[in-house]
């Protein structure tokens, strides 16, 4: 049995974003700002309609999450040669967002379950000077947001959040990105909402989102904000904050706003899609799907396992194999960074740490996207060749 579908392919645009970008494009008015005596446009309107579906009072859409991230360290105020904690386990952005900056990631170690750990986090923001958590929810997992909170009211940190692949995610039914001072959200075309590049910025905090928007390139042009603070928050930062040009343009936003009109029956579909996956995997007990806490509602765009017995040749190996039958998987342990799949020891502009938990948990880590071009037959099928060849590298091992 062989899989036949691309791992590439994402769903396609709604009409109605097709017949946006086409009066966008009509119009001609692509830049945010040009066009404020017709109207505020579709950024506007796209920061209005996201900050409502978040629950979140400001929103400002720039032109990636790496982006998005960069000026949300800014505007808590950190600074070049700051140490930043954030998790020993997510993909080469978020450190990147760090460096860009000008400041040094701390790294904490990741648990079996692929989050953030709680004890190493508490260790280390205690025993360091770093006041900043760039959280990453990577793939999806969502640690105890509750005990994240604790940590951060006790040892004052900032939390912010990154939600490239938490959009639409709860934990205890609050949206991820609602936890921290800021959320950070990306809508690169693997991700939740689909515009090929693009990321949104979202906070409750009126002086942090003056100052993203003074920094994201507004020519002083504020108040064309579908999601802003009142004027007299740029008092001081249309003066102290430079200009970093990360807006995002208004054919980017007219793309987006029907798919986020669709976008909680796309999370429905994913999780269902996911879940095909993970039962299937269930029968071989070798293979390890992260657990996910009764409060986390994940998005199940992508599903990650491991298989502890493997050894590092076993995983290559298991990778070919799997993509010989169709299945295309990638494997977090390599030596060199592969595709996106590097790890933090490949990070040289990082200092060099030591994470054994992480180590050990993506020595065997696979990760598998799930586009919804696919149905529940598919993710049968994928289940049972991921099963097969499993059992069949395991067999080799012990033969
Ligand atoms: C965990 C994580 N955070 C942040 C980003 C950055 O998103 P963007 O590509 O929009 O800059 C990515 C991108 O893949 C990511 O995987």
């Amino acid at each position: 049995m062989t899989f036949d579908k691309p791992f590439t392919r994402q769903a396609q645009l709604p009409l109605d974003a097709l017949h946006a970008a086409q009066r966008v494009l009509s119009s001609a008015d692509l830049h945010r700002y040009q066009a404020a005596d017709r109207g505020l446009g579709e950024v506007a309107a796209l920061e209005q309609d996201y900050a409502a579906w978040q629950g979140a009072q400001f929103c400002l859409a720039v032109t990636s999450c790496g982006q998005a991230m960069q000026l949300a360290l800014r505007a808590v105020g950190v600074c070049p040669g700051d140490q930043v904690l954030t998790n020993g386990f997510t993909l080469a952005p978020v450190p990147g967002a760090i460096c860009a900056v000008g400041a040094q990631p701390l790294l904490v170690d990741i648990t079996d379950d692929l989050v953030i750990d709680l004890v190493d986090l508490h260790a280390k923001a205690r025993q360091s000077r770093a006041r900043v958590l760039l959280l990453s929810h990577m793939r999806g997992h969502l640690v105890d947001m509750d005990k994240v909170c604790a940590i951060a009211r006790d040892l004052k940190l900032t939390v912010i959040e990154d939600c490239a692949h938490t959009m639409g995610a709860t934990w205890r039914g609050t949206k991820s990105g609602n936890f921290g001072r800021i959320g950070c959200f990306s809508t690169q075309s693997y991700k939740h909402l689909n515009s090929g590049e693009g990321g949104l910025l979202t906070t409750d905090d009126p002086d942090v989102m003056a100052r993203a928007i003074i920094m994201s390139g507004s020519y002083m042009n504020y108040a064309n904000h579908g999601a802003a603070p009142d004027e007299r928050y740029f008092d001081n930062p249309k003066y102290d904050c430079p200009n970093m040009s990360a807006r995002m343009d208004m054919l980017r936003a007219a793309i987006l706003r029907p798919q986020l009109a669709k976008l909680d029956h796309a999370v429905d579909r994913w999780n269902k899609l996911c879940a095909v996956v993970a039962k299937g995997l269930e029968p071989l007990s070798a293979i390890k799907v992260p657990k996910h806490a009764n409060s986390a509602r994940r998005v199940g765009s992508s599903i990650q396992f491991r298989v502890p017995d493997f050894t590092a040749k076993d995983c290559q190996s298991f990778v070919l194999r799997s993509q010989e039958r169709g299945v295309v998987v990638k494997w977090f342990g390599d030596t060199a960074p592969v595709g996106y799949t590097s790890n933090y020891t490949q990070w040289r502009y990082v200092s060099s740490q030591s994470l054994p938990q992480t180590d050990a948990a993506l020595s065997t880590l696979f990760d598998m996207r799930i586009p919804l071009t696919f149905d529940i037959a598919d993710c049968e099928v994928i289940a049972n060749i991921l099963c097969e060849v499993a059992q069949e590298t395991l067999s080799e091992v012990h033969n």
